[in-house]
């Protein structure tokens, strides 16, 4: 465990899904919405504003769906930096909310790859530091792999929502550390799905240019480590697949109803990849990683 990250979340046993789904195997969350700011993102903003700090930028900047902005404007603001965030427009007024009450300055765009060239550009003009770093976020986030490998549980697989791929590949990583590689089992909204695209036609990714889904935090067409999942899903012989917006929805549902668990849409993503894999997988021991609250949307 990296000692400058003290984030760690629950680890829980989904025992009524169990039952209700038939599972013969078993199922665990990896509760990710309890961070601070209610997802995963915190794991990595830690690493990403001490990096700032270090190397005394004038303030940070982002491209983000929300829940990047929403952690970043949290950490910079406990060290007095400023933040900028460019959002798409599509993003929730709950999120935008805890964003700016948090201090960012938002700057909204059209689409989320419009946002991280904006960022890109406004980072080496106003020298600020420009988060969502690949590496060092992958760097954070791999505590969470690490924490599941050192669980006392042994994984089969972790279902995981993939937008850019940063995430799934970070949780592989960590679990790799430890020389454990469950199956990295990745989900995609269908209309946002160019990862899952070329893993079913084994193709190189091709960008969506008008990507859909009501999954918004992985609403990406031009996944910025979509590579790198679709190498550690060949690793961990893994899998993608891909979810419609009623699936997502009626996922999300579900999971409030059976557990109590009221998660985001893109995190509902998981238990909707479950269901669809199912007759494959149910007799294995799988975590799903809940990556955001539902009182975010
Ligand atoms: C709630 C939530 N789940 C999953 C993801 C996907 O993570 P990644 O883009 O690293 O694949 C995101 C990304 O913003 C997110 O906010």
């Amino acid at each position: 465990m990296n000692p400058t990250i003290n984030l760690k979340t629950p680890l829980i046993r989904l025992t009524n899904l169990e039952k209700t789904l038939g599972w013969t195997g078993q199922l665990w969350a990896k509760c990710e919405f309890q961070n601070p700011t209610g997802s995963f993102k915190d794991r990595g903003s830690v690493v990403e504003i001490n990096q700032a700090l270090k190397q005394n930028k004038k303030g940070v900047v982002c491209a983000s769906t929300g829940n990047l902005a929403i952690s970043v404007a949290a950490f910079a603001t406990q060290k007095n930096l400023p933040c900028v965030v460019f959002i798409p427009q599509q993003t929730s007024s709950n999120k935008l909310k805890q964003a700016t009450t948090r201090g960012a300055v938002l700057k909204k765009v059209i689409n989320y790859d419009q946002c991280v060239i904006k960022a890109k550009q406004f980072a080496s003009q106003q020298n600020y530091f420009l988060c969502g770093n690949y590496e060092l976020r992958r760097y954070g986030q791999s505590n969470i792999g690490l924490e599941l490998a050192t669980s006392g549980i042994d994984f089969d697989t972790f279902v995981v929502p993939v937008g850019n791929g940063t995430l799934g590949c970070s949780i592989a990583e960590g679990f790799a550390v430890y020389g454990k590689f469950p199956q990295f089992l990745g989900v995609q909204g269908l209309g946002a799905d160019p990862v899952y695209r070329a893993w079913k036609k084994n193709k190189v990714i091709t960008q969506i240019k008008k990507p859909q889904t009501v999954a918004s935090s992985i609403c990406i067409g031009n996944p910025m480590d979509g590579k790198l999942t679709l190498a550690w899903i060949k690793r961990t012989r893994g899998q993608m697949v891909a979810v419609t917006d009623k699936q997502i929805i009626d996922a999300q549902k579900f999971l409030a109803k059976t557990e109590g668990i009221y998660v985001e849409t893109a995190a509902a993503t998981t238990l909707a990849g479950l269901q669809k894999t199912k007759t494959k997988i149910q007799a294995l021991t799988v975590v799903l990683i809940l990556t955001g609250s539902g009182l975010k949307e």
